[in-house]
Parts: structure tokens; C-alpha cells; sequence
């Protein structure tokens, strides 16, 4: 009698033990939310801004007229000329003498003479310093 006693009690703890196993173990295995905060991406500065020495030349040789600085107008947008990856003088070379051939997509562009080099170099300068989205 004393052994079938010891059995059962056995059997009891066995069971017990499992239980408390199963109980910790499922307990660990529940999907918990992250505790650490979600990051968004940092804000970075807006890059589309015109300097203002740059827009008023811009704006009195009238490129603004066709031309913004990421979004395309008449001509292409600044940053897709930049992505060309022109040199300063090649710039000033298709400012003076367009080549429509480069933009099959838009209507020729008028050259435009009246602009001095220096503001030419100026626009140029800006124009490749731009980000370009890839
Ligand atoms: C009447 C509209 C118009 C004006 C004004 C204008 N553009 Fe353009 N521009 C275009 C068009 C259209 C193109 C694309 C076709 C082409 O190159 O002929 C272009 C192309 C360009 C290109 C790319 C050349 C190449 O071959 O990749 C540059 C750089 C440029 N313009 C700069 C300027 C600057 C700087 C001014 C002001 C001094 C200016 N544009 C004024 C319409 C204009």
C-alpha cells in the first residue's frame, strides 16, 4: 500500500511540475509589444531651397520662368540637369548654346546670351552642388 501511495504522489508532483512548467514557458512565448520607441526617419533639411543670391539671378535671367528645382516646368528640373553630372563650364557652355539633343522629352531651349559669366558661374556652381535624387 505504502508503494502505490508513493506512486501517486509522484504522479502528482510530475503533474504539478508540469503544469508550473508549461504555465513559465507560455508565459515567456507571449508576443509582447517593443518596449523601445519606434524611430521615424530623421527630418533632414529641405535641400529644394534656393539660395537667395542664386533665385534673384534666376529670376532676373528668367530661368525660373522654365525652370524649378525639382519638379519639371518647361525645361527640366535643376536636380535632373545636376544628375547629369556636368561640369561648371559645361553648364555655362549649354546655358550660352543649348543642345535640345540632350532633352528629347522638352522643346528647345533659346540660348541665352544676355546673362555675364560670372552670374553664369554663379548659377552653374549652385546647379552641380544640388543633391540629386537617385
Ligand atoms: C523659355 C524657357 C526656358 C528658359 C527661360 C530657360 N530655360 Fe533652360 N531649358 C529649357 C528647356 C526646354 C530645356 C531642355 C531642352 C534644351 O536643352 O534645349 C532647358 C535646358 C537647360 C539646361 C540643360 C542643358 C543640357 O543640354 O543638358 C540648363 C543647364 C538650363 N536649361 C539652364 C537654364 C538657365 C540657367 C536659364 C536662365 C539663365 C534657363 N535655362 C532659362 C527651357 C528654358
Amino acid at each position: 500500500m505504502k508503494c502505490e501511495s508513493t506512486y501517486f504522489y509522484h504522479a502528482f508532483l510530475s503533474i504539478l511540475f508540469v503544469a508550473v512548467l508549461e504555465s513559465c514557458c507560455s508565459e515567456s512565448e507571449q508576443p509582447s509589444a517593443p518596449s523601445y520607441p519606434v524611430m521615424k526617419k530623421p527630418v533632414t533639411a529641405k535641400k529644394s531651397d534656393i539660395p537667395s543670391e542664386v533665385k534673384s539671378l534666376l529670376a532676373k535671367s528668367t530661368c525660373l520662368g522654365c525652370h524649378k528645382v525639382d519638379k519639371k516646368l518647361i525645361g527640366p528640373s535643376y536636380k535632373e540637369i545636376a544628375a547629369r553630372g556636368y561640369s561648371e563650364e559645361e553648364i555655362i557652355s549649354l546655358i550660352k548654346q543649348p543642345v535640345q539633343e540632350n532633352w528629347p522629352d522638352y522643346p528647345p531651349m533659346a540660348p541665352i546670351t544676355w546673362v555675364v559669366d560670372e552670374d553664369l558661374f554663379t548659377i552653374a556652381t549652385w546647379i552641380t552642388s544640388l543633391e540629386v535624387d537617385k
